[in-house]
């Protein structure tokens, strides 16, 4: 039976993930049952902030009372509401000082990914960890995808061998990959980069179906698509304003006659609950695509070396016709191949989102292995991962190790940083043992 008790969790950062995957949950508000009700399991007792405002307007709308801090006041948080665990999740660059203030208290942390933005920051949350008796779990969601789990499973049943290199091409569309350009994500020092913010999830996928650490990494990248130079910057005398409204990013995707589709990621910059932003945002003049500002890539080219011998050929662009991943692992028994589009409403093309792995066995006949479908943000992954966090382990991830430990979140971010390093540097970046 799962237990009952409710745990005490303070959360750093009153960004729309958190909203939407830990406080309504915990909330359980009877007008917002599709965000689910774990109020039996948990309780939100603190919420720190750079934006107080937005965090009262927050309790105003939801009819609650939660108490609210600066984040300056994260360690006063911590003594005054006494919570069991900190729920990380403003901007990446600002998880560490959350994640090591809730470990040197002694109590558990509940990271978004990425855990942190480099390898620096990942040493202080592991020094951090080894002198506290708090554990770290980062959510790394895309691990609970079915399709993932399988993929999981058939390496782990032996099913192609000793895994000999992976083939992974991974596009954000331009309704998606763009929307990271109107936000805190084009900022190296608060995501670190996409090759950090976004591909974590990617290289944690590859580091967890290999099982083995990364130990090596080559790059190329750019910015090709956003920034000043952006082919698709609209020319001529025009005012910021007259820029991006002629943007064919907005015309594509928010022109005013257009009903938008749903996505997270950009009603996240539009306000959720219409609660206030403008502490992270200023709302004059917005962030824009083209900003002179932007100082990371939105495309790369990258090879990744395992310390067992396996190697990662990873592509990823973040303005392409359509989003979704083409997946080839191949071992010594075996090859398994994935092809998944993302958001088949917004492919240019007839897209379902029905799907089938391919399993070849070296020497055999291919074998199409049916996925199983479930409801859910992101693929299902969502619902799982609250579970597992918030109600007791889930068989499947006790079967698989879903649940990310602090090692594993540092060594996402460690492969991230050495994919902009490589760019930067010209050279391929060694990974250092986390001892
Ligand atoms: N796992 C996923 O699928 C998924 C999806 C979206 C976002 N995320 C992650 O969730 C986190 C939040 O992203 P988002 O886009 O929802 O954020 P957001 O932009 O909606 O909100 C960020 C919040 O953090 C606050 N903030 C800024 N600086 C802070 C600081 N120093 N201390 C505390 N709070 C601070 C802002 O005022 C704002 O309330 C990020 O780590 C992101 O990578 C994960």
């Amino acid at each position: 039976m799962p237990k009952t008790t409710r745990r005490r969790y303070a959360v750093v950062g009153l960004s729309n993930r958190a909203i939407g995957q830990y406080v309504l949950p915990m909330i359980g508000h009877p007008k917002l049952p599709e965000y689910g009700n774990y109020s039996q399991h948990g309780e939100v007792v603190g919420i720190c902030d750079i934006d107080l405002a937005r965090v009262e307007a927050f309790n105003q709308a939801m009819g609650t009372a939660i108490p609210c801090f600066l984040t300056s006041d994260l360690g006063r948080m911590i003594e005054q509401v006494r919570p069991e665990a900190l729920i990380v999740a403003g901007p990446d660059g600002t998880h560490v000082d959350g994640i090591v203030a809730g470990l040197n208290h002694g109590i558990d942390v509940i990271s978004e990914k990425p855990m942190v933005i480099d390898a620096a920051q990942a040493r202080r949350v592991l020094d951090a960890h080894s002198q506290s008796k708090g554990h770290v779990y980062v959510t790394f969601n895309y691990r609970y995808t079915q399709t993932h789990m399988m993929i999981k499973r058939l390496i782990m049943e032996g099913r192609v061998g000793r895994v000999t290199n992976v083939e992974m091409t991974w596009n954000l569309d331009t309704y998606h990959g763009s929307s990271y350009f109107y936000r805190w994500n084009r900022d190296r020092a608060m995501s670190g980069g996409l090759s950090i913010t976004k591909s974590c999830h990617h290289f944690d996928l590859v580091n967890w179906w290999v099982n083995d650490h990364p130990q090596q990494v080559f790059a190329y990248g750019a910015l090709n698509y956003y920034g000043p130079n952006s082919p698709h910057k609209p020319q001529g005398k025009l005012s910021a304003a007259e820029v991006r409204e002629r943007s064919p990013y907005r015309l594509r995707w928010a022109a005013p006659w257009l009903d938008r589709p749903k996505d997270d990621h950009l009603i996240a910059y539009e306000k959720v609950f219409n609660l206030p932003y403008e502490k992270q945002y200023p709302q004059d003049p917005p962030f824009d695509i083209f900003d002179e500002a932007i100082d990371i890539e939105d495309t790369y080219s990258a090879v990744v070396r395992y310390r067992g011998g396996a190697s990662l050929s990873y592509s990823a662009n973040f303005s392409a016709p359509w989003e979704g991943y083409t997946l080839g692992i191949n071992g010594t028994h075996g090859r398994i191949e994935a092809r998944h589009y993302t958001e088949p409403s917004r492919c240019p093309f007839p897209a379902d989102n029905h799907e089938t792995l391919n399993y070849y066995p070296i020497f055999g006949q291919r074998q199409v292995l049916e996925v199983l479908r479930v409801d859910g943000g992101h693929g299902g992954a969502d619902p799982m991962l609250k579970y597992d966090l918030f109600v007791e382990r889930l068989p499947q991830s006790k079967e698989l190790g879903l649940l990310a430990d602090a090692r594993q979140g540092a060594e996402a971010v460690m492969v991230g940083e050495a994919v902009w390093r490589s760019i930067k540097e010209n050279r391929p970046i060694e990974i250092e043992p986390l001892g």
